[in-house]
């Protein structure tokens, strides 16, 4: 039944428009299908937002984040019920290894790379990199899928995907590669932390939600926990998923007992610092991610799989990881 669904989808590959660093989308592309209702909101005060995924992609943080969103889609795929995915923060969708921002700087080769031709991989790696292998199925690592293209090859066609950007160039493109996903994946271009009270619950009432801001505006910190707050009220059982920068800033730093404070039970925390701090105060040292209402087989999966991160993506002595969880 999965055989059957990707191959459906492998000749769209084709037709993918990588955010590569091109220019918007011209008129003499393929017009772009409105999937997605009037834009929600137009966020003027962010309208002048730098940050491309792109330059990122496939890096130690997207290994961490990407092998959990898999996890997380698998548990909820066990259950014939259907369940939605919502992407507060989507990116372009589908990112070119080899041409453009990512080429340029080559983050993926300290991140994906280095586990892409590994054959000893903790069963919760094996399932991301196969993720990542069909996306390439030639076997040279030259593409690697954002959450929102992740979770479109596991959805299945009772499931529903929502997603927003912000960013004038990358809804483009993110609209573009889902163009023929038909209304099951709807686009909006908007704010994704106030979009998705709209959403909430969704009809199922199952769902994972992904909140994934670049943090790069430290506004971002305040606004995501604001975020899950007015969401578990909405949807106390979904599953969230909050992504986190381990930076020098202060409010990186507070900010997991923050958002431990949103729910005293049922959560699990996992970090993995690849590098010790940087000497200047800038960059980023390792990642996190934060999840509400985990599923009960998450940490077990991510005991097996840290120490083999930390041995594979560390780049010096402090390279570590840190799981903690707190059940019902
Ligand atoms: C870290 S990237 C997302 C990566 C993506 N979730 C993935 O894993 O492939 C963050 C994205 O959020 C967009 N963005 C920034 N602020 C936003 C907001 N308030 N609402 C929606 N999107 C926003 C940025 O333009 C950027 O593309």
């Amino acid at each position: 039944m999965h055989e059957a669904r990707y191959a459906m989808q492998q000749p769209a590959l084709e037709r993918l428009l990588l955010d590569e660093g091109r220019p918007k989308p011209s008129a003499t592309m393929t017009a772009l299908p409105r999937a997605a209702p009037a834009p929600l909101l137009s966020f003027g005060s962010l309208a002048m937002l730098s940050y491309r995924h792109a330059f990122h992609a496939g890096n130690h943080a997207d290994v961490l984040k990407h092998s959990v969103v898999v996890q997380l889609l698998r548990h909820l795929g066990q259950k014939d019920k259907s369940y939605w995915y919502i992407d507060t923060h989507a990116g372009a969708g589908v990112y070119s290894l080899t041409e453009g921002y990512a080429a340029k700087t080559a983050e993926f080769e300290t991140g994906i790379a280095r586990l892409w031709s590994r054959t000893d991989l903790p069963s919760m790696l094996a399932d991301y990199v196969d993720e990542i292998r069909a996306l390439n199925p030639d076997g040279t690592l030259q593409f690697y899928p954002g959450s929102p293209y992740l979770a479109w090859r596991m959805l299945r066609e009772q499931d529903r995907m929502r997603l927003f950007e912000l960013h004038t160039t990358e809804i483009d493109v993110l609209r573009h590669n889902f163009r023929d996903a038909g209304r099951r994946a709807m686009i909006y271009e908007g704010d994704g932390f106030d979009g998705i009270k709209a959403l909430l619950p969704p009809p199922p009432r199952r769902g994972l939600v992904l909140v994934d801001p670049s943090y790069e505006d430290k506004r971002d910190y305040a606004r995501t926990l604001n975020c899950i707050e007015e969401s578990l009220k909405r949807f106390a059982t979904g599953t969230y998923a909050v992504w986190y920068p381990q930076v020098t800033r202060l409010e990186s730093q507070r900010f997991p007992d923050q958002l431990k404070r949103l729910q005293p039970k049922n959560w699990l925390q996992v970090a993995l610092t690849v590098s010790t701090h940087p000497a200047d105060g800038f960059g980023l040292f390792g990642s996190g991610m934060f999840i509400f209402n985990p599923p009960y087989t998450l940490a077990g999966a991510l005991k097996d799989a840290l120490p083999y991160l930390v041995k594979t993506l560390g780049q010096d002595g402090k390279a570590a990881f840190k799981l903690e969880h707190r059940g019902d």
